[in-house]
């Protein structure tokens, strides 16, 4: 925890602090002093004193002030922690979940974001260079449109819980006796929610697993997603290969789905097991060849997992790309601190999962895949972020639009946050709905009055 003067930005300067591993130990003090057009942060870290200064044109408003004081603090926290402990991070002092949203924002303020990126914020030439290189890919699919709308279902149920899994979802079995009123709310929810979309750009029904629903169940859910559907790109994340079968498929497909995505995770079955993930390398395969000549295939991997080498990564990546589905998304693994694998797990340093990124892009690139969006979470391995590769224009406008909030979204089920976007993205207003799945049965009502007040 930072002693801190300035604290109206005390959570965003903690944040900082947690970009270095071991950082949350030292005793950090920051002092803030503002001479007419010049900031002065001072940051003393174990009695090392380190000051830095800098000057900003007058101010446009109190929103504005605030805006640059915040920056330079959180620069100056980054600077100070950065030549203390003798390390610079990939992505510098930037601590936001979308880089390339801050990207797009730099470009219409000063027609580049490279210098702001490189010379301010610290970020290093290669993942500039990767943000440039997603902004080239979403060319064509990024259109800022108050009216654009995406559809989102949830689905809060798994076949079985993954140990390294940071959503929020629930083993079906223990939850059985709530799947079917959960599937009865959605649905009025859904029925509700078509009534806010204005021009439909894709429909994701996501989870947790939405195959772990009997075929029964998940009919009824694609029977109301039917009557919002207008033949856009419409994905279901299906997820886990041990609930695939030849009868969901079909089901997906008769009700006009797109997209599918089978993670793999790994291939390598060792860690599937002990992650609790009860299926195999070879149901990847086997799954993947009953879906592929059907649906356009996203395929996910994680980077960094439990006991996993930097060849047991490139392993994946390279089953991965031989099996050369539409879309494969590189993921970090991401550990809140306290949880199991937390405690657990014998964790590779960040410079090797960043060896495992490195190799992913420079493998998918030559496969033909480039990057077409990306995130940040906190606590991800290396401080690095999740990319999703695509061959050339397979790209899932979905995550996109999500990523960059550039549409609005209508989402339902439990944990689902719709958003308005105003002016394309300049503000948003969101509405989310409660994440335990009996609460949000209980409070359906509530949850409609609150988007009609959202969307009309
Ligand atoms: C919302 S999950 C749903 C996927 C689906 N249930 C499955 O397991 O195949 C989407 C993706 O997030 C990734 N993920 C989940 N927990 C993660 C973590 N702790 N760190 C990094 N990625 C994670 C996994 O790659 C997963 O496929
Ligand atoms: S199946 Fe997917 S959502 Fe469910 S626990 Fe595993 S990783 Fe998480």
């Amino acid at each position: 925890m930072i002693d801190t003067d300035l604290t109206f930005t005390e959570s965003e300067l903690n944040e900082v602090i947690n970009l270095f591993d071991g950082a949350d130990v030292l005793k950090i003090k920051h002092r803030f002093k503002e001479n007419g057009t010049k900031l002065v942060n001072t940051v003393t870290i174990d009695g090392k004193v380190y000051a830095y200064g800098n000057l900003v044109c007058s101010f446009k408003d109190e929103i504005e002030r605030k805006r640059l004081v915040k920056r330079y603090a959180k620069l100056s926290l980054y600077k100070g922690l950065s030549r203390y402990l003798g390390v610079e991070l990939p992505w510098g002092a930037l601590t936001g979940i979308r880089p390339t949203k801050l990207a797009y924002q730099q470009i219409e303020q000063d027609g580049d974001f490279t210098e702001f990126f490189m010379d301010t914020m610290k970020v290093s030439e290669q993942k500039t260079t990767l943000v440039k290189q997603v902004l080239e890919q979403q060319k064509g699919i990024y259109k800022k449109d108050d009216d654009n709308t995406d559809f989102f279902v949830f689905i809060p149920f798994c076949p079985s819980r993954c140990k390294y899994c940071s959503f929020i979802s629930a083993d079906i079995k223990s939850a059985e006796k709530h799947v079917d009123e959960y599937i009865d709310t959605l649905i009025n929810e859904i029925e509700h929610g078509k009534q806010f979309i204005k021009n439909l750009r894709s429909i994701y029904i996501g989870g947790g697993t939405p195959v772990a629903l009997s075929d029964a169940q998940l009919e009824r859910v694609l029977n109301a997603v039917d009557k919002v559907n207008t033949g856009v790109e419409y994905t279901v994340e299906a997820g886990r290969p041990d609930r695939i079968t030849n009868s969901n498929l079909k089901l997906l497909k008769d009700h006009g789905v797109t997209r599918i995505c089978i993670n793999p995770q790994t291939f390598n079955d060792k860690t599937l097991k002990l992650l609790g993930r009860n299926h195999t390398a070879a149901d990847v395969y086997e799954k993947y060849l009953m879906a592929k000549d059907l649906f356009s295939v996203n395929m996910d991997l994680i980077a960094g997992l439990d006991g996993e080498s930097v060849d047991d990564f490139k392993y994946s990546l390279d089953k991965a790309v031989e099996l050369s589905p539409d879309n494969i998304t590189v993921h970090t693994l991401c550990i809140k601190r306290g949880s199991y694998l937390a405690e657990n797990q014998n964790r590779l340093s960040g410079g090797e999962v960043s060896k495992m990124v490195d190799y992913a892009k420079e493998m998918l690139y030559n496969a033909g895949y480039n990057p077409y969006y990306l995130y940040r979470q906190k606590y991800m391995a290396g401080n690095l972020e999740n990319v999703g590769y695509t061959k050339p224009n397979k790209a899932c406008v979905y995550n996109i639009n999500v990523m960059e909030e550039i549409s609005s979204t209508v989402a339902c089920g439990a944990n689902a946050i719709s958003k308005r976007v105003y002016n394309g993205g300049e503000r948003i207003e969101r509405a989310a709905s409660p994440k335990d799945v009996v609460t949000y049965i209980n409070k359906l009502e509530i949850i409609k009055q609150q988007k009609e007040k959202l969307f009309f």
